[in-house]
């Protein structure tokens, strides 16, 4: 059975200013889902001003910027019923279960950098709590780390493969990570692959033709003066890819 698209406008790219009319906006303009970027790094007060910490050889903070929480997502899902699929570039995903759970998530997705040991617990609890489980890969982690979350009793439902560094919107697309989009859906016919980061209509057809169905899109999308053209060229080229690939 072929996967369906999913294109899923990054809010990390919109205004945050007016994040329900710029969620009604991308709706409107065709999309599936909102992808929402959560990200945490410490802040801290220097001569009166906060300034982030990042300390490259540590993964105390996984990513070098601050997004959004459970507080903006439970804000949002007040103006809309649409799948949020969140995406935790976080140390401890554990923990926001719970809160992301109540807030009205839609899928959670961790990182498996992050979560070596405990993540049988962690695809269970987002389970229990009604979420969709997904798990992603930075560039530089083999995509062999997953292959157990995937086949797992109680497996992840998503794989998504990055394909910039996580951390901000509006970097290039790597795509020597088309690799391993295509061992994946070799592997794994049904299983959804999400491609995230430097997506957009000169990038889409080496990652729709690798097998990937759910796209990740923000600085395209929203920097577009058409965002629906975007999308729905996206939403083609996925359906064209899955013709062939099932073919
Ligand atoms: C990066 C985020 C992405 C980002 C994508 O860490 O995970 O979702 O918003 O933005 P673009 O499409 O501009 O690369
Ligand atoms: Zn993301």
């Amino acid at each position: 059975m072929a996967v369906t698209p999913k294109i899923a406008p990054s809010m990390l790219s919109s205004d945050f200013a007016n994040l329900a009319s710029e969620a009604h906006r991308m709706l409107n303009f065709g999309a599936d889902w909102l992808h929402m970027d959560i990200m945490i790094a410490i802040a801290s007060k220097l001569n009166g001003f906060f300034k982030l910490h990042f300390n490259k050889n540590s993964l105390r903070h996984f990513v070098p910027n601050l997004t959004i929480g459970a507080p903006v997502i439970e804000s949002l899902r007040k103006h809309t019923k649409a799948y949020l699929d969140c995406h935790l570039m976080v140390t401890n995903p554990l923990d926001y279960v719970e809160p992301l759970a109540k807030a009205g998530a839609s899928g959670f997705t961790f990182h498996v950098e992050t979560s070596k040991n405990d993540w049988k617990e962690l695809i269970q609890r987002i389970k229990s709590h009604g979420m969709r489980p997904g798990v992603s890969l930075k560039p530089g982690t083999p995509i062999e780390e997953v292959f157990p979350l995937v086949e797992a009793e109680n497996p992840v439902e998503m794989v998504l493969v990055m394909t910039v560094e996580p951390g901000f919107g509006g970097q290039k697309f790597m795509p020597e990570m088309m690799d391993k989009v295509r061992i994946l859906r070799k592997k794994y016919p049904s299983l959804d692959i999400e491609v995230d980061g430097g997506l957009g209509p000169s990038t889409i057809e080496v990652a729709a033709s690798a097998g990937a169905n759910c796209i990740v899109a923000g600085s395209s999308v929203f920097g577009a003066p058409e965002p629906a053209q975007v999308i729905s060229l996206l939403r083609n080229s996925v359906e064209k890819a899955q013709q062939t690939l099932i073919q």
